[in-house]
């Protein structure tokens, strides 16, 4: 199924960051384990100091690898993603800070092995691409995004998503059957419905506590989808299926959050 196809459905389970409850987020060991589990992945991408796309979702390396217990990498404190090579994030672990055991190891996903895994497992993916403006320019970064998806042939498999918005009008601009998703936290614009129409997006992706029915209707009226992130608790999930919410960004994948009939 074409991914715009399956976002007209209500009751979406997007599996946030892979199955982070499960296993590594953002690692392939956590794409393989969403599997069966949800109906598409979210992963998150930045790119290393020589420009390659790598998935991972905090702006620093401390929490999700073994950074901080190899003596060379300590000049470069405070281990922003950023300031290493893609050689250099080879080098790091991904795994044993999930595992609490440091033998227990995952290697380093690129955007490039992600996306051939989902084009291997017939797949959808939703790749958010974080705010990297301060070190590398919007048209880099949407070039480089871009130019992996056309490799691997995925584009009717992708949905893009960003905080910042301007990589989203630059997408459209470059590839216009791609689809889109606003990301936003806290308040919506004020004229909210003109402001996604000028960024031509096909969606809005807002945070749990942001949500108001009369916002989801208006925006379902108008033609754009509606996502709601992060949700683990099944009635909440059951309360925004019913509001009319396409999907929901969920670590938990739990069967609960899935509802049959609304
Ligand atoms: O794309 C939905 C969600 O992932 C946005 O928040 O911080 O988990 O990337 P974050
Ligand atoms: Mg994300």
């Amino acid at each position: 199924m074409k991914f715009l196809e399956l976002l007209n459905h209500i009751g979406l389970i997007a599996a946030h960051r892979g199955a982070r409850c499960l296993a590594p987020e953002n690692t392939l060991i956590a794409l393989k384990k969403s599997v069966g589990r949800c109906d598409f992945i979210e992963i998150d991408v930045q790119f290393s100091r020589d420009g390659v796309a790598v998935v991972m979702h905090d702006d620093t390396l401390q929490r999700t690898t073994n950074v901080a217990k190899i003596d060379s990498f300590v000049s470069k404190k405070p281990y922003r993603v950023c300031d290493f090579t893609i050689d250099e994030l080879r080098e790091l672990d991904y795994g044993s800070w999930f595992y609490k055991d440091e033998n227990h190891k995952e290697p380093l996903l690129t955007l490039c092995d992600a996306l051939e895994f989902i084009k291997e497992k017939s797949l959808l993916l939703n790749i958010e691409i974080k705010d990297i403006s301060a070190v590398f320019s919007d048209e880099e970064v949407v070039d480089t995004v871009v130019k992996e998806i056309k490799k691997s042939d995925a584009s009717e498999s992708i949905l893009l998503s960003s905080f910042r918005h301007e990589y989203l009008k630059i997408i459209k601009e470059k590839v216009p059957n791609i689809l889109t998703a606003a990301l936003v936290e806290g308040k919506h614009s004020d004229s909210l419905l003109e402001y996604l129409r000028e960024l031509k997006v096909n969606g809005y992706n807002l945070n749990n506590e942001s949500v108001d029915k009369q916002t989801v209707e208006m925006l379902r009226e108008a033609g754009f989808f509606v996502s709601v992130y992060t949700v683990n608790d099944s009635a909440r999930a059951k309360e925004l299926f019913s509001m009319g919410v396409n999907c929901i960004f969920s670590d938990s994948l739990n069967k609960n959050l899935k509802v049959d009939s609304l």
